[in-house]
């Protein structure tokens, strides 16, 4: 019988954690015991897993102890704080959070574009932005061939990029809005609802936020390239599930709309949904549950010699975190790492 393995899911009561638990089962993953972790917040809490109520663990240092895989979802200051006590234990980590990216010993990994670097791992494996992971899905084939110089892109970023509160505070404020009640802001900044809120994560010395900065140091790093110039405006959107995104690419070598169309439809995991004539392009709700990136409204830039206009979307709680977290997990066995 082939090997399986005792999983654990830290933050398995979050957005991310329910769908690591969910691809993990849906990817028929060989778990031989599944442990949730959360706080103690969530003490007598269920999870469901195949169809089972698994009791929620209360997340502690001594929580890794014979654990093979721990799929960490519950935030940066968390994964700083417990991944060594689970590196301690012999545990391989495969983070999602920010914490672990940008250590330049710390594989940062998207496995169509650069799954070989997991072999460098030495305990942890960090999951990149959601919004950098379908961006370099999409982009990494044209990279190959055409070599990126520059990358401008905009974001539609879904309010499950920021948790189950930000999800409820989208649901509260639009009921709200909609019954011509009080607006109570929820957990984003301003209200989300019928809005646009060009801020996601902190703001930096340079002006932009983290997650616009991220978008640029992860692209990098995932394309073995410090050579690409990236700038990134990242915006939350009043849209439940799934991110969009505007994509400008100029390139090295010439380019042309119909050789990018050529190359994404044969790219791993794009889903190429580009016929004008049709209305067909890709929409967040199309996408929402599924694990492919969507590839549309591919064009000629006509205001640059070599540039590429295109629309991009996925799902952030999939491919943006916990679909390219349990594909890491099956890169493991598969190069017998695990
Ligand atoms: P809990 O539900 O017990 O607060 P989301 O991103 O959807 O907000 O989810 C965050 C996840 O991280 C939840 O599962 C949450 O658990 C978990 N989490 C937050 N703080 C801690 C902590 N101090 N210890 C363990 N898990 C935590």
């Amino acid at each position: 019988m082939s090997k399986e393995y005792v999983v654990a899911v830290v933050g398995a009561t979050g957005a991310v954690g329910e769908e690591m638990m969910k691809t993990l089962e849906k990817n028929k993953f060989p778990v031989k015991e599944l442990i949730p972790l959360a706080s103690k917040r969530s003490e007598g809490k269920t999870v469901l897993f195949k169809g089972k109520k698994i009791p929620v663990k209360v997340l502690n240092e001594d929580s890794f102890k014979g654990i093979d895989i721990a799929l960490f979802s519950a935030g940066g200051s968390i994964s700083k704080q417990y991944a060594p006590f689970a590196i301690e234990e012999g545990t391989i980590v495969i983070d999602n959070t920010s914490a672990f990216r940008y250590e330049k010993d710390i594989p940062l990994v998207v496995p169509e574009v650069n799954a070989e670097d997991i072999k460098q791992h030495k305990g942890i494996i960090a999951n990149p932005n959601c919004s950098t992971i379908q961006m370099v899905v999409a982009l990494a084939p044209i990279h190959r061939e055409f070599t990126i110089k520059r990358i401008l892109v905009s974001t539609y970023q879904s309010v499950s990029g920021a948790g189950r509160k930000a999800i409820f505070s989208l649901q509260n404020e639009a009921k709200q809005h909609l019954n011509h009640e009080e607006v109570e802001q929820g957990s984003l900044s301003h209200q989300i609802a019928f809005n646009l809120i060009p801020h996601i994560d902190v703001f930096m010395d340079n002006g932009y936020t983290k997650e616009e900065m991220k978008m640029d140091w992860e692209t990098k790093k995932i394309l073995h390239s410090d050579d690409i110039a990236v700038s990134a405006t990242c915006v939350r959107v009043p849209v439940f599930r799934a991110h969009s995104e505007a994509v400008n690419v100029e390139t090295e070598k010439p380019i042309t709309a119909a050789k990018v169309k050529e190359l994404l439809s044969k790219a791993p995991l794009v889903v190429l949904q580009d016929d004008p004539h049709e209305n067909l392009y890709p929409m967040p709700i199309k996408a929402e549950n599924k694990n492919e990136v969507f590839v549309g409204r591919i064009r000629q830039d006509e205001s640059i010699k070599n540039g590429i206009n295109m629309w991009v979307v996925s799902d952030n709680l999939l491919k943006g975190a916990a679909f390219n977290a349990v594909q890491i997990a099956e890169k493991l066995i598969e190069f017998k790492l695990v």
